[in-house]
């Protein structure tokens, strides 16, 4: 039985709860919440999987390396010094890092990668995205991370060649949609989730791989594809 600590009680942290009840390998100890102690929580468990807020980073990492625990970390809107010590953390305990963890993300981060190769920079990106009114990030992590990835796939060093739109309605999951244009034809790729679970089932996932895994950072592609 793997034991799993979450860190955050919000949508994500919910729905992790939610379907680790149904789980049989996996065993929920605890979530964290604001004023909890988070040692205590880290001690009794295996993986922790984190879906709370970039303010809470720094106590999180600081936790796992402290017990030698296995670390799922979904936040998004982390700052450079934060995915700075993210990175410096996974020289000592296994942490899956990754803005999105959909198989569908995964797959189309490799798709965007390609086509970007293939087209070269005389075609425009734009990439858009609509989430909930509820999320606090923009452009969201997903949009960052495949500008990110084109941006590479171009030989750039950023993603300042790049048109990012982002729209806050409603109770939207999450859509993204990136487009590839020239001035003779445009290729466009589009990601809808349905469901924000796709997310929380991806995390799971992560977990129950991350706890066989040597120190060192990893991703959703690392978890769910083979390259
Ligand atoms: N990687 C992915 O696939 C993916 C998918 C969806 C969302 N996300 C990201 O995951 C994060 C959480 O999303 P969400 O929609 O669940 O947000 P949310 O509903 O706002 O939940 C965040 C939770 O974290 C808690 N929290 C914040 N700071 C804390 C601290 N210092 N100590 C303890 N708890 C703390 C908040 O507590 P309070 O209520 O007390 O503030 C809240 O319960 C966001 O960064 C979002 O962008 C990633």
């Amino acid at each position: 039985m793997i034991r799993v600590a979450i860190a955050g009680a919000g949508r994500m942290g919910q729905s992790i709860a939610s379907i680790l009840e149904g789980n049989s390998n996996l065993e929920h100890v605890g979530t964290w919440k604001r004023g909890d102690d988070i040692n205590r929580l880290v001690a009794g468990a295996d993986v922790l999987i984190d879906f709370s807020l970039p303010e809470a980073t720094e106590e999180v990492l600081a936790s796992v390396e402290r017990y030698g625990r296995a670390l799922v970390c979904g936040v998004s809107g982390l700052s450079s010094e934060q995915v700075a010590q993210i990175q410096n953390a996974a020289l000592s305990v296994p942490i899956v890092y990754d803005r999105n963890m959909s198989l569908g993300i995964a797959v189309l981060q490799r798709a965007v990668s390609d086509a970007a190769r293939s087209l070269g920079a005389d075609f425009a990106v734009s990439i858009a995205e609509v989430h909930h009114v509820h999320k606090k990030d923009a452009p969201s992590g997903t949009a960052l991370k495949l500008g990110e990835t084109i941006a590479k796939a171009r030989g750039e060093a950023d993603t300042g060649s790049i048109a990012f739109e982002s729209e806050r309605r409603g109770e939207v999951p999450g859509d993204h949609e990136v487009v590839l244009e020239s001035p003779t034809e445009r290729l466009t790729f589009a990601h809808s989730v349905t469901t924000r679970d796709v997310f929380a089932e991806g995390a799971v996932r992560a977990a129950a791989w991350a706890v066989d895994q040597p120190p060192g950072l990893y991703n959703m592609r690392d978890v769910l594809l083979e390259d």
